[in-house]
C-alpha cells in the first residue's frame, strides 16, 4: 500500500484555496509519479516513484529523497532535528529536513533501537511535511546554487552514491540540472518518502514492496553491492574514510593524490565543529597531501588503543580486542542505538547490518593488519 501523494496533494489543494489561486503546488510545476497520467498517457523525465539505492548496502529511497537527504545534512547537520549547536552551520530551528528511514532491521526488531519506531515515523512525516511547506523556497535556493550552501554543504554531504533503477547509472549531483529536475519533480508530487526497508531474502525481491504497517511504505532492500573482505584496509576504505573520517579527522583543504580516493581528490576531516571527535579517535593518516597509507597509519588508532581518557567512553574499555568482538568498543558504538557509552555511530547510525558484520568478523579473525 502507497501513502497516496496525489491524495496529500488535492488536501492541500482544499486547504490552500482560500489562501492562493490553487493549483497544485502549481510553482513547483507538474508532478510526474510513476512514469504516466492517469490515463496512461507517458510523462518523460524523472518519476517522482522512481527508487534509487546506496551502492554500499542497497538502502533504498525514491530519488528525490535521496537526493536532499544527502545533501541535507543526512541527519546529522544543518537541517536535521538531531543536528545541535554548531552541528547546524546556521540553519534556523525547526527547518528540518531529515527524511531518513525510520527502520532498517526486520520490523520486529524496530522498538530495539531508540528512540521508538513511533517517534521516528513521526520524525520522518513531520519533516516531509516541513520539505512540503517549504518546497518553493528549496528549489529556488537549489537552482541558484545557494543550497546546499559552498564549503559547508560540501562537508555536511553524504558523497556515498546511489544508483538508479536501471541497475548502472548514478544518481546525477544536486548541483547538475538533472539533479535538480529530480528533487523539482519529488517536490512537485509533494515528496513521497520511503519510511522503513527490510533486507531482501532474494535477489527476486530487491526493491520489492515489503509488508507495510499503519500505511508507511517499506521496501525491501537493493543490491548489496560487494561487501568488503574482512580485512582492515578493505573495511578502512569502505566504512572508516566514507563514514567516519569526516568528523575523525581534521579539516583537510589539500587535493590528494591518491588516485584511489572514492572521493576524487576530496578528502573529508573537520566535520565535527566540537572537535571532540578527532581528540576521542583520529582515523585520519601521516601524510595530509596523499591517503595512500591513511589505513595503515590509523591501525594503531583502533587496534588494542584504549578509549580516549578524556571522553564519555574514558572507562568503556578497549575500541578493538582482537579475537574478541563482544568486548570491543568499536562495534558496539556502530551496532548498538545507544552504545555503552556516548552516541551510537556515525550519529544517527546508518550502518547497514551486513558492513557492520563484515567488521565484527574482522575482528574476530584476530583483527589482523591486512
Ligand atoms: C557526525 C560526526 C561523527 C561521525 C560521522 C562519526 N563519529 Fe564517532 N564520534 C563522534 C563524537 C562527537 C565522538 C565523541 C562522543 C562519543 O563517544 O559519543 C565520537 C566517538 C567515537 C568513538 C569513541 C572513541 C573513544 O575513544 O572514546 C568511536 C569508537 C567512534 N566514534 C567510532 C566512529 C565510527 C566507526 C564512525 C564511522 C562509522 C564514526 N565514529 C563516525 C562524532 C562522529
Amino acid at each position: 500500500m502507497l501513502r497516496g501523494p496525489a491524495l496529500a496533494c488535492s488536501l492541500v489543494l482544499i486547504a490552500s484555496a482560500l489562501t492562493s489561486i490553487g493549483g497544485c503546488k502549481r510553482d513547483l510545476g507538474e508532478c510526474n509519479l510513476d512514469g504516466q497520467t492517469t490515463d496512461g498517457r507517458a510523462i518523460p523525465g524523472p518519476a517522482a516513484f522512481d527508487i534509487a539505492s546506496r551502492v554500499t548496502d542497497g538502502l533504498p529511497m525514491y530519488e528525490g529523497q535521496a537526493l536532499v537527504q544527502s545533501t541535507c545534512g543526512d541527519g546529522t547537520f544543518c537541517h536535521a532535528p538531531a543536528a545541535v549547536g554548531a552541528n547546524r552551520v546556521g540553519v534556523p530551528a525547526g527547518l528540518n529536513f531529515d527524511v531518513a528511514l525510520a527502520c532498517t532491521v526486520p520490523f520486529d526488531d524496530c522498538d530495539d533501537q531508540s528512540p521508538p519506531y513511533a517517534d521516528r515515523i513521526g520524525r520522518l512525516y513531520g519533516n516531509q511535511s516541513s520539505i512540503n511547506s517549504w518546497a518553493e523556497g528549496m528549489i529556488q535556493e537549489i537552482r541558484a546554487g545557494a543550497m546546499p550552501p559552498g564549503e559547508a554543504g560540501v562537508l555536511a554531504e553524504n558523497p556515498t552514491p546511489w544508483l538508479r533503477k536501471d541497475g548502472e547509472s548514478l544518481l546525477p549531483s544536486i548541483r547538475s540540472e538533472e539533479g535538480q529536475e529530480i528533487v523539482r519533480n519529488w517536490l512537485a508530487c509533494q515528496s513521497p518518502v520511503i519510511a522503513r526497508t527490510e533486507i531482501a531474502t532474494s535477489p527476486e525481491d530487491e526493491l520489492q514492496p515489503c509488508a507495510s504497517v499503519d500505511d508507511e511504505i517499506c521496501v525491501y532492500s537493493g543490491p548489496q553491492g560487494a561487501l568488503p573482505a574482512p580485512e582492515w584496509s578493505e573495511i578502512y576504505w569502505s566504512i572508516m574514510f566514507t563514514e567516519c573520517v569526516a568528523c575523525h579527522g581534521p579539516p583537510n583543504n589539500n587535493d590528494d593524490q591518491n588516485p584511489n580516493n572514492p572521493f576524487g581528490t576530496r578528502i573529508p576531516g573537520g566535520a565535527d565543529p566540537s572537535g571532540a571527535a578527532v581528540e576521542a579517535l583520529d582515523l585520519s593518516g601521516f601524510d595530509k597531501t596523499n591517503t595512500s597509507d591513511w589505513a595503515g597509519d590509523s591501525y594503531p588508532a583502533v587496534v588494542n588503543a584504549s578509549a580516549y581518557t578524556g571522553g564519555v567512553c574514558a572507562t568503556f574499555g578497549t575500541l578493538v580486542v582482537p579475537g574478541v568482538s563482544d568486548n570491543s568498543l568499536l562495534l558496539d558504538k556502530m551496532r548498538n542505538n545507544p552504545p555503552a557509552c556516548g552516541t551510537v555511530m556515525p550519529p544517527p547510525g546508518s550502518i547497514a547490518e551486513p558492513l557492520i558484520q563484515v567488521v565484527e568478523d574482522w575482528i574476530d579473525l584476530g583483527a589482523p593488519d591486512n
